[in-house]
């Protein structure tokens, strides 16, 4: 065990990058996505000792650490002689560690070794009733045993009084999150009691932390406990199913981050691996980082993160967040795609109604940052005065003057103009009236749609299709071939889809008089509404009989794109 401080530790990382240093020592050969060298440590004829950002793997012989690691390793040095001499190398001054220090090291090394006695104990529990829970939650026993799952007995001195038969000191088990001393009577209890355990590990696999699920219809507290902070556990610092992500992103799979540690389980037991979620916060910039960082960063690949969040208001006030957590770090390297789920699923509950396939119908529909900031901005709100559109171009810009990175930032400003500028056309005319926007903006999906709505149409689509309805209305002859067309046209907007309605189901012999059968039917507010759509009217055809070519032309194009 270390003992150096962590900060010297991480210092010396970061001043002697790995695929440097060890560029000077082994022949590294770039193969696929990795980046390889024949292992130092065994004899091989082809290379299996793979490099990572931060570490070194041999799929040969099982090496595998950091740069320190790798110089106790090569030159047979203890860890602070190793220490020692890349401080030497890297110029930094080996700091001298007081005996506090040590000890802190000491009890670091004797925290990870209760842990892991805890959670052999709570595997050891898992029976009866938790274990009936978890299988009649769908979970078959060899997914059980891959997320190590347990259970804390409801008698509050069974792990005290086992770990302290091996040895462990009662406040060793209070510094690492396992016990608690009561208020009351100062005695030791146990803090999980009477739940389902899932460890956490860290990006190692060393056990650190648990979540507790409570069993239904016992008792009334929390659904889920977790361990607090200690010294080998920040909760903002690590996702749940870290390591097996690491190896999923490396085999090409999917990254997802859930909400909760079902979801994990649940995808990983359908066959997607590379499920992560938070622990019971929201996610935080370290986390997305440590995502980024799966993959070698020489590699060429990059793991762009699917945040797939419940489909509840919770769910999508989290991606939000997610979104502006995002924001700042947004590169050609570092992105992230967002999928919502319907509403009051979970990705657990999709699975396990939906299969795998309606989940991945999901994760295909995800849409990345720049949609999901337009989505977000104009969800919910009209645009119709000049003022509030200010304020929407306002937002956006601010928004994305958050993105660090020069080039990134520049695509985004012309992406959101381009979206702007789509929606809003600066050459026209926005009409003030209680028109378009009043009546297509809040509720249609146009391109103000919810986040959770079916795949959008776009604003252009939205124009097209008026200018369709406006055209067959003021040339009703070209009905006569278009009428079948018109009946199946997709319209999403439900105040043109109910013009759409009325004038496909015209009987032809009212068509000399369409204009006011279709006042008759209802349409009248909506046909003033198109009629005085300035910008509608600069395409002339849709207003004017006469232009009958150009009107015919129009519907025979706009069957043709259907
Ligand atoms: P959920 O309530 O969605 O739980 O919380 P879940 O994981 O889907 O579990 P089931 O399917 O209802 O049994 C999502 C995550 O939020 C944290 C946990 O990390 C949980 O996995 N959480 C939730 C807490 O920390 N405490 C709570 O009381 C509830
Ligand atoms: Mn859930």
């Amino acid at each position: 065990m270390s003992t150096f401080p962590p900060q010297f530790l991480d210092e010396l990382r970061l001043r002697l990058p790995l695929a440097d240093f060890l560029g000077r020592r082994v022949r590294l050969v770039k193969s696929g996505i990795h980046t390889k060298a024949l292992c130092p440590f065994h004899q091989e004829k082809s290379p299996s000792f793979v490099l990572y950002n931060d570490h070194y793997h041999c799929f040969g012989c099982g090496a595998h650490g950091d740069i320190i690691n790798f110089t106790m390793q090569a030159e047979r040095l203890s860890f602070p002689d190793a220490v020692e001499k890349l401080a030497g190398e890297a110029g930094l001054p080996v700091p001298t560690t007081s005996p506090q220090e040590r000890e802190a090291a000491a009890a670091q090394a004797r925290g990870f070794d209760a842990l892991l006695a805890a959670l052999e104990f709570f595997r050891a529990q898992l029976r009866g009733t938790a274990l009936q829970y978890l299988r009649d939650r769908g979970l078959d026993d060899e997914t059980i045993e891959r997320f190590m799952l347990g259970y804390s007995p409801a008698d509050s001195q069974a792990l005290i009084t086992h770990l302290r038969g091996q040895g462990f000191a009662e406040d060793l088990l209070i510094q690492f999150g396992l016990a608690k001393k009561s208020e009351r009577d100062g005695k030791l209890f146990s803090f999980f009691r009477d739940r389902v355990m899932f460890p956490v590990t860290d990006r190692h696999g060393r056990t650190v932390a648990f979540g507790a699920r409570i069993l239904p219809g016992h008792g009334d507290g929390p659904k889920y406990i977790n361990s607090g902070d200690h010294p080998l556990f920040t909760k903002g610092k690590l996702l749940y199913n870290l390591p097996a992500a690491r190896q999923a992103a490396l085999d090409g799979q999917p990254i997802i981050v859930t909400e909760g540690y079902l979801d994990v389980i649940s995808c990983a037991a359908a066959g997607l691996p590379g499920a992560v979620a938070p622990l019971g916060t929201a996610m935080t910039e370290i986390q997305l980082q440590l995502l980024w960082r799966l993959l070698p960063a020489h590699g060429g690949r990059h793991v762009v993160p699917l945040i797939c969040f419940d489909g509840d208001s919770a769910g999508r006030t989290a991606a939000s967040r997610a979104l502006d957590r995002l924001l700042p770090h947004l590169s050609p390297e570092q992105s992230a795609r967002f999928a919502f789920l319907p509403e009051g699923q979970d990705p657990d509950s999709l699975i396990r109604t939906g299969g795998l396939a309606g989940f991945q119908d999901i994760l295909h529909q995800a849409i990345g940052p720049a949609e999901w900031l337009w989505q977000r901005a104009t969800a919910q709100q009209n645009f119709s005065s000049p003022e509030e559109r200010a304020a929407l171009r306002r937002r956006l810009r601010q928004e994305v003057a958050e993105i660090r990175d020069g080039d990134t930032r520049q695509q985004y400003e012309n992406d959101l103009n381009a979206r702007f500028e789509k929606a809003f056309p600066s050459a026209s005319m926005q009409p003030e009236r209680s028109g378009w926007q009043k009546n297509f903006g809040a509720k249609n999906s146009g391109p103000l749609v919810r986040p959770s709505a079916a795949p959008s149409q776009s604003h252009a689509d939205l124009r097209k299709q008026k200018l369709l309805l406006m055209t067959l209305i003021t040339h009703p002859h070209l009905l006569d071939d278009a009428q079948e067309f018109l009946a199946h046209l997709e319209i999403a907007d439900p105040i043109l889809a109910a013009l759409q309605q009325s004038l496909a189901a015209t009987p032809t012999r009212e068509r000399e008089h369409l204009w006011e059968e279709l006042r008759a039917t209802g349409q009248a507010e909506t046909l003033d509404t198109l009629w005085h759509d300035a910008q509608l009217r600069l395409t002339k055809f849709a207003f004017d009989p006469a232009r009958d070519e150009d009107a015919a032309a129009f519907v025979v194009e706009m069957k043709g794109m259907a």
